[in-house]
Formats: structure tokens, C-alpha cells, sequence
């Protein structure tokens, strides 16, 4: 069974984009058919795969606003296995544009559908608001939200927020919508803030933050500037190690889950 999960939090930069990109890199790199979703105006994760985003004509703006298939925007990586659904700057204007469109929160939703049952694995990166992309993702997140939550001062702020928006959407929009995992990023271990974070928000989460973290580690973002996912500019690398741990805890609860035995997050 295909699995949709939303890579979202309104807050920028605690690492939605590079949760996506490298969890997507090692999911397909052990044998699962994944598709990316780019719903970022800012298009970092279509550029994270060495896209430049102003080379994309055709992009997620298309499908959610116009008579465009999920086929006519897909860009294949023969050599990782990977699609990706790209974003190009036009996308911004959907966040207004969306606004008088019928049903305009189902509209990627409705877009996946003829072409999710041909992947494991859908992943959706969403931008940093809670607005129509955000609602757009959540809706179509059939299995649930990852949030990354970066292990700095103030990470719990706005997680509130967010868990609102959750079940909000899980009572409108996409029935039993829920939060599928925490991934704590950028941990430092030489530092005392880290540590506590990850103390609080496990005491904030409790069950549902993924055991692996990921470390602070400039591979990971240096990574993007060559077009690479980690698994293939520095696979060991701390991070790319760490994602990997991650890619395996996230196919592990999967399959328990597929097999209903008891498992968490
Ligand atoms: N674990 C990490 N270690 C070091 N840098 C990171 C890590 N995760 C993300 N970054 C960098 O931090 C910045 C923000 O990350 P990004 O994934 O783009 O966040 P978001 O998508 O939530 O805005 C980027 O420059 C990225 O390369
Ligand atoms: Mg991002």
C-alpha cells in the first residue's frame, strides 16, 4: 500500500526540505518507489535534486490550478530512483489564485490520484505557512504528518499551532489525518540546549518522535548546492548515516503496521 505522508511545520528552516530529499534518497535506494512533492514557492527541494527552479516550466502550480496530469509534471532520476513533482517560483501566486478555485483544498489530492498506487512512498514537502499548500498537503497526506522539529531554542513554538491545523483537517478535510512522527534535526551534541530539546519534545510527544536523529552536519547542507541527495555526495557522512537510520525506522513501523502489530513512532 502506498504511503502519503506531509513533511510539514510553518516554521522555516528546521529541515523539512532536507528530511524530504535525503529520507526520499535512502527510501528509494533501498528498492521503494518514491515520489516527491515539491509545494514550496521557494522550489529547494526541486533544486535540492539539481533542478534550477527557473528551468521549470511546468510545475505543482500547473497541476493544482490547471487541466494538467501528475505525468505531465513528473521528472523521473533514472539513476536513484526517484520522481519528483517540481516547484517553480509561479507557485506562490496558487497560495492566492486557490483562494476562489471549487474544492480548493483537494486540489493535489485529487491530482495524486491516478498515479499514487505506482509509488511506495509519496512525500510532500510543504512551504513554511499554514496556508493553501500547507491545506493542500495535509489533505492528501493519506498516512499521516511528519514534522521536523530542528533541537534549538524555542523548537516547541508554533507546534501547537500546527497540531490544531492537524486536527482541524483530520475533521474536515481528511479523516484521521494525524501526526505520523517527530524527526528531531540539527541536533548538537556538544551543546546542553540540544539534549534538553530533544527531552522536551519527547515529553511533548510522547511515542511519536523517531528514535534516530538527525545531527547538525555540513554535509547536509552543502549537499543541495551540488544537486545531490546525501546518499550520494557523502553517504558517511554523520547525517547521511543518520537519515539512513531514519529511512530504515520509517520502513520497520511501516511494515509492523501493514502486519498489525503493535508499533510506535
Ligand atoms: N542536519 C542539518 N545539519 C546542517 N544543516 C542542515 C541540516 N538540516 C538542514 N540544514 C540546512 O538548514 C537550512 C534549512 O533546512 P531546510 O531543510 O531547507 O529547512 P525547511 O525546509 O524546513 O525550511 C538549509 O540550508 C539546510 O541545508
Ligand atoms: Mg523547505
Amino acid at each position: 500500500m502506498t504511503k502519503i505522508y506531509a513533511f510539514a511545520n510553518q516554521k522555516g528552516g528546521v529541515g523539512k526540505t532536507t528530511s524530504v530529499i535525503n529520507l526520499g534518497a535512502y527510501l528509494a535506494a533501498s528498492g521503494r518507489k518514491v515520489l516527491v512533492v515539491d509545494m514550496d514557492p521557494q522550489a529547494n527541494a526541486t533544486s535540492g535534486f539539481g533542478f534550477r527552479k527557473d528551468d521549470i516550466r511546468i510545475s505543482t502550480y500547473n497541476l493544482l490550478l490547471e487541466q494538467v496530469t501528475a505525468n505531465m509534471v513528473m521528472v523521473t532520476y533514472e539513476a536513484w530512483g526517484l520522481t519528483l513533482l517540481p516547484a517553480n517560483p509561479a507557485l506562490a501566486g496558487a497560495e492566492v489564485e486557490l483562494v476562489n478555485v471549487i474544492a480548493r483544498e483537494y486540489r493535489l489530492k485529487a491530482a495524486l490520484e491516478s498515479v499514487a498506487n505506482d509509488f511506495d512512498y509519496v512525500l510532500i514537502d510543504c512551504p513554511p505557512s499554514l496556508g493553501l499548500l500547507t491545506l493542500n498537503a495535509l489533505t492528501a497526506a493519506r498516512d499521516g504528518v511528519l514534522i521536523p522539529v530542528q533541537c534549538e531554542y524555542l523548537a516547541l513554538e508554533g507546534l501547537s499551532q500546527l497540531v490544531q491545523t492537524i486536527q482541524l483537517v483530520a475533521r474536515h478535510l481528511n479523516a484521521g489525518l494525524r501526526v505520523r512522527g517527530v524527526i528531531l534535526t540539527m541536533y548538537d551534541a556538544r551543546t546542553n540546549l540540544s539534549r534538553q530539546v530533544v527531552e522536551e519534545v519527547r515529553a511533548h510527544f510522547p511515542g511519536q518522535v523517531f528514535r534516530a536523529i538527525i545531527p547538525r552536519n555540513v554535509r547536509l547542507s552543502e549537499a543541495p548546492s551540488f544537486g545531490q541527495p546525501i546518499n550520494q555526495y557523502a553517504p558517511t557522512s554523520p547525517g547521511g548515516l543518520a537519515y539512513q537510520l531514519l529511512a530504515a525506522e520509517l520502513i520497520k513501523n511501516d511494515n509492523a503496521k501493514a502486519n498489525g502489530s503493535g508499533q510506535k513512532g
